[in-house]
């Protein structure tokens, strides 16, 4: 049966190949980034269901009021994927505490600010699906240089776990996902010559499959999904 799905991080990278798994599917997504053009790319490039895309910046509140209004017209989410991230790598002492405040604006606070929003349309027996990192993994072996990125996706871990703590008796799930390293342009943006042993493709099957079936096993749950420690 066909799903309405928001998938935030849309526009490249692990949300566009999630997108499209989810499209190729049949599945109606509505598909969230900054970049207007390359989410009409993703459209396009969408054979089979319908992608809705709704240029946001998760940071502007009149922008989540843009994607309540889009969800508003369809009969509901039966999934809400909080994918969308920035990251930055410096060494500690050198990262301003601004830089802090960014991560945890978009990495954190955008999922605070479009859950809230989209709480009313989320149907009984959905499922929201957080993306953190193994850098906000408790116990795993980390990283240098990304500690602001770090806190925001730990940060992420715990207000996953405290929603489904308040919307389990509405049936509605909420699992977290701390992923490992995957090949995309953040990727290799933060980590300039780093192979990863995971394609962008790959995570997005996992992520489309995991949004759809994950929720009849798991609830509360932040789960690795990860080959290597670190990432
Ligand atoms: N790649 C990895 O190795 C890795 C590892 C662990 C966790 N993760 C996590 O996985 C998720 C996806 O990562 P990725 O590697 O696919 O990253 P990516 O290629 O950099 O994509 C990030 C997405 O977030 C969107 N975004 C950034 N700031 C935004 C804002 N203010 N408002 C709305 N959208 C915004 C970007 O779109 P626009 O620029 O168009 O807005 C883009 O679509 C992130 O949460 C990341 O932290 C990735």
């Amino acid at each position: 049966m066909s799903k309405t799905i928001l998938i935030t991080g849309a526009s490249r990278g692990i949300g566009y190949e999630t997108a499209l798994k989810l499209a190729s599917e049949n599945h109606t997504v509505i598909a969230t980034a900054r970049s207007k053009d390359k989410l009409q790319e993703l459209s396009k490039a969408a054979n089979n269901g319908q992608i809705i895309s709704t240029p946001a910046d998760l940071t502007k509140p009149e922008d989540i009021k843009k994607l309540a209004d889009a969800v508003a017209g369809t009969n509901g989410l039966d999934g809400l994927i909080n994918n969308a991230g920035v990251v930055h790598r410096e060494a500690f002492m050198d990262t301003d505490i601004e830089v802090f405040k960014k991560l945890m604006d978009v990495n954190v606070y955008g999922i605070v600010r479009l859950t809230q929003a989209m709480k009313t349309h989320l149907k009984k027996g959905s499922h929201i699906l957080n993306i953190s990192s193994m850098s906000g993994y408790q116990g795993s072996l980390k990283f240098g240089g990304l500690s602001a990125y770090g806190t925001a996706k730990a940060a992420v871990v715990g207000l996953s776990e405290v929603m489904s703590a308040e919307f389990t008796d509405e049936n509605i799930a909420v699992n977290c996902l701390c992923i490992g390293a995957v090949q995309t342009e953040m990727l290799a943006e933060a980590f300039p010559g780093f192979e990863a042993p995971v394609s962008p493709q790959q995570m997005g099957d996992y992520i489309a499959n995991f949004i759809l079936t994950g929720h009849q096993f798991y609830n509360g749950k932040v789960l690795p999904v990860a080959l290597n420690d670190p990432g």
